[in-house]
């Protein structure tokens, strides 16, 4: 018998599933585990040691040759795969170097591909805000009637993505996960890839990234804040959602093969929603500055880490998505562990 003893009978005791860890664990609807994890990685031209980035305490700006090694320690946790993204040592207006061969990216996933062949998932994030001198994720020209302001000039931008995709796909990228928002890119993607025979090279598509200060660290760890302005011309308004169904929907017409929301946490409604409307695999992104607010207020004691990365990975997990980017995943693919 209970404390209670009965006393009460007539209502719902939800409490008798949650009595021990065993039927916790037993009735749990959502599970989180290695697999589901890709780790997002910085490898930047001209360093002899990994660099820390300041916002985003444990994570490091590799060299090559460190992320060799951090690649396989990622394959021993079990997680699924990398997102790679470079620092290059010249930055230009066209952002030459993200379609180099010898560009600092196309060398790591060459050489990743070689160490550890299809044991993880390699994605190149494609985007030009790492390679241009001022920071934006496309080509910039003036505009027309608007005094001469620049803007980022959308169609000239996706001849350029189709030519990073090209030169990604010749380094051994598995996944192209074009993430700079302009309108068309995944179908001019997908042409030059189908023109270069890359036929069953896959396209995860960044469909609904919105202008977030949450990419605030990022902009730290990869050298690309803009130098002027900002993205909210051409990533999405953060009061939209239905748009975000849209944008999904666009790009799946245009070929991608799975989508991704970004930022996750702050956007919880959105995974929930495209996970709801689609029948491809839903990834999110667990952004740098969802990474360093957890950081920043375990250091002071504010909140168990641990449990905060589990917590907010499993609320993601719950919300729809399949698989989620994060920069805790080799950590919590141990913590799942043990
Ligand atoms: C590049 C890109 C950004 C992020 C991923 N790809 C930065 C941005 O759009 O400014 C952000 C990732 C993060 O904050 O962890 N377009």
């Amino acid at each position: 018998m209970t404390s209670s003893g009965g006393a009460h009978p007539g209502f719902a005791r939800g409490r008798r599933l949650r009595s021990t860890p065993a039927l916790r664990r037993l009735t749990a609807q959502t599970r989180l585990s290695p697999a589901d994890l890709v780790l997002p990685v910085f490898v930047k031209e001209g360093i002899d040691d990994p660099q820390p980035i300041g916002s985003m305490p444990g994570v490091v700006q590799h060299t090559q040759d460190s992320l060799r090694k951090a690649a396989h320690e990622a394959a021993e946790a079990g997680i699924s795969g990398l997102i790679l993204f470079g620092i290059p040592a010249d930055k230009d207006p066209v952002g030459s170097q993200a379609d180099a061969a010898d560009g600092v990216v196309n060398v790591a996933l060459q050489q990743l591909r070689a160490d550890l062949g299809d044991e993880l998932v390699l994605m190149a994030d494609l985007c030009l805000c790492e390679y241009t001198d001022h920071g934006h994720c496309g080509v910039v020209t003036p505009a027309r009637g608007q005094g001469g302001a620049m803007v980022v000039d959308n169609d000239p931008t996706l001849d350029r993505y189709a030519a990073v995709a090209l030169a990604q796909a010749q380094a051994g990228a598995h996944v192209i996960a074009p993430s700079g928002m302009m309108d068309g890119q995944v179908a001019a993607i997908r042409r030059a890839l189908d023109g270069g025979g890359y036929t069953e090279l896959p396209v995860l598509a960044y469909a609904a990234k919105y202008a977030s200060c949450f990419y605030g660290p990022f902009r730290e760890a990869a050298e690309g804040a803009p130098q002027f302005g900002d993205r909210s011309t051409y990533q999405m308004d953060p009061p939209n959602a239905d748009e975000a169904l849209r944008e999904v929907a666009q790009d799946l017409a245009e070929g991608a093969d799975a989508v991704m929301v970004k930022p996750a946490l702050a956007y919880l409604d959105v995974i929930a929603r495209v996970a709801d409307e689609v029948r491809v695999p839903v990834s999110a992104y667990q952004v740098s500055g969802e990474y360093a607010m957890v950081e920043a207020a375990a250091a002071n004691g504010w909140v168990d880490r641990e449990r905060a990365i589990l917590e907010t990975l499993t609320a993601i997990r719950r919300a729809g998505a399949g698989s989620v980017l994060t920069y805790w995943a080799v950590e919590a693919a141990r913590l799942l562990r043990r």
